[in-house]
């Protein structure tokens, strides 16, 4: 069993820091097998430490039915052998607290896979004790028993023909609901959390944690006609209906402060609360609920500096004193190097280390990482999402240095990991990783840039300015969304970081000349 961890260095630690995200399977491969693991994450998390991240949340490395990419969970309390069990967990969270990183896990609360044993004694039969741990119901008529869609395709709704009755799965039908109204279904997950807090971890990823509160009386969500969001999923019904019945019911609230109440507070708590409307997500963050939510208006926002400066002061006006967490890339959406197209790479990552907040990045968007193309008959995840799930690119060796050469890994390396990878990039003082390294070591040296004060700027058409400020110091970033050369006046400063490095010491007077696609973080400014 751990020590006490090394992290957090004090409360809040992760207010001016950097969270990483790793997705286990395609991180690194150490024993051959072709999935990534534990042991073999350990031995290359020196990287995510010289990169400047402060923590790592794991994807969930629990026992699963594997049909969800490790989110319909079999054992919340075991890790999965392919991952090197508990005693693979144990060598990466202590390789992790000697480095001075955190350990975050992924928490799947709402709902268990199919064949978890609590599900497999609920759906035994109507008597079973279980029963009422998930959401079984009577169909209306042939049908299900109201209009909740899933998030992936169909009716939220599964027949379950050995009982005649309905489980109610907003996921995959594999991924039964857990019912969060009942206090035994509680009380068993607190002490999951419980478990792990005892094992060392710093924090949790709570996966889709809007989802726990549902309509106690099953009625119908409202139709509405809606432009489905860029992401993963494209189920028709799911955007088609208004979200007031299956999600973000009152209870939750409730339901966080028990979770707060079974970690303690020095225990992060970071919040998948996927509701596009900021004003219900800031809600999470009352006191005994989460530290920490991500954004996804923002994970959602074209490359565009009118939306984006939206988002941003919209963020800014909502969390007021409350702490804001920003991503651009996941697990399940494509990368934003793909999205925004490869040239954007740079100034996004400078936007995404200065805004005033957590900055969570998913591993290789570090160095610039494109989706992989998967074919067809290498296609594993039904919604589409392989191609940001594709392997590590640590280096030019045949597997990219995720596997040993010969192995054949899980999912295809990208294409153009030979020019695209870490080894590669190491060298270079001009590489998109030696950009995200001076980034973090500027946000660790200059508190103005990871805790300071926010406020946005005036900027010509095509460019997005804000101003950085804390005790003693000022910094201006600069970020041009254009192909074209652009200009932003601002007051006499120093370039502290920029896209390029050979802008970085500049002394500016009055104005920044930003390349296509330049951004620039100037110390002194405005
Ligand atoms: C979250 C996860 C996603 C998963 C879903 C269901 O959105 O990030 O990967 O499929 O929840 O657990
Ligand atoms: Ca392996």
């Amino acid at each position: 069993m751990a020590g006490p961890a090394l992290t957090p260095p004090g409360a809040a630690w992760w207010r001016g820091g950097a969270i990483y995200q790793v997705y286990p399977r395609s991180f690194a491969d150490g024993n051959g097998d072709g999935i990534g693991d534990l042991p073999g994450a350990a031995d290359r998390l020196e990287h995510v430490a010289r990169l400047g991240a402060d923590a790592v949340w794991l994807a969930p490395i629990n026992p699963s039915g594997g049909v969800d990419g490790g989110y319909d969970v079999t054992d919340y309390l075991d890790v999965d052998p392919v991952y090197g069990g508990l005693p693979g967990f144990e060598r990466f969270r202590d390789r992790a607290h000697e480095l001075g990183l955190g350990v975050i896990l992924d928490w799947v609360p709402n709902h268990t896979s199919d064949r978890h044993p609590w599900f497999v004694e609920a759906r035994a039969s109507r008597d079973s004790a279980r029963r009422d741990w998930y959401v079984f119901a009577d169909g209306r008529g042939d049908g299900p028993p109201n209009n909740w869609s899933s998030r992936f395709a169909g009716p939220a709704w599964v027949p379950d023909e050995a009982t005649g009755q309905w489980y109610l799965a907003s996921f995959y039908p594999q991924q039964p609901d857990l019912n969060w109204s009942n206090p035994e279904v509680r009380a068993a997950m607190a002490d999951t959390l419980r478990v792990w807090v005892d094992r060392g971890v710093d924090g949790f990823r709570i996966d889709v944690v809007h989802r726990l509160a549902k309509d106690p009386l099953l009625r119908d969500n409202r139709e509405a006609a809606a432009d489905p969001p860029a992401g993963y999923g494209r189920n028709p019904g799911w955007y088609t209906t208004l979200h007031l019945r299956d999600e973000n019911g009152p209870e939750v609230h409730g339901y966080l402060r028990e979770m707060r109440a079974a970690v303690g507070p020095g225990t992060l708590l970071l919040g998948e609360v996927w509701i596009l409307d900021l004003r219900e997500v800031v809600r999470y963050l009352s006191p005994g609920e989460l530290d920490l939510a991500f954004n996804f208006p923002f994970a959602l926002s074209p490359w565009n500096p009118g939306p984006m400066a939206e988002v941003i002061e919209l963020t800014e006006e909502l969390f007021g004193a409350g702490w804001p967490a920003w991503h651009l890339s996941n697990h399940d959406m494509a990368r934003a190097g793909t999205r925004f197209g490869p040239r954007t790479v740079r100034a996004a990552a400078v936007l995404l280390l200065t805004l005033r907040g957590t900055p969570v990045l998913y591993m290789g968007e570090e160095i610039g990482m494109l989706d992989g193309v998967v074919p067809p008959e290498r296609a594993l995840d039904p919604v589409g999402r392989d191609g940001s799930r594709t392997p590590m690119q640590w280096d030019a060796s045949p597997n990219a240095g995720f596997a040993p050469p010969g192995a054949e890994p899980w999912l295809p390396v990208a294409a153009g990991y030979r020019d695209r990878n870490v080894a590669e990039q190491e060298g270079d003082p001009d590489s998109v990783l030696a950009l995200y390294r001076r980034l973090l070591d500027a946000r660790r040296r200059h508190p103005a840039l990871s805790t300071g004060t926010f406020r946005m700027l005036e900027a010509p058409a095509g460019t997005l300015a804000y101003e950085r400020a804390g005790p003693g110091e000022r910094f201006v970033v600069a970020l041009n969304f254009t192909e074209d050369r652009r200009e932003v006046p601002l007051a006499a400063g120093t370039v502290e970081v920029a896209s390029s490095v050979s802008l970085e010491g500049r002394e500016l007077e009055g104005v920044v000349a930003l390349p296509p696609h330049g951004a620039v973080v100037v110390r002194g400014g405005h």
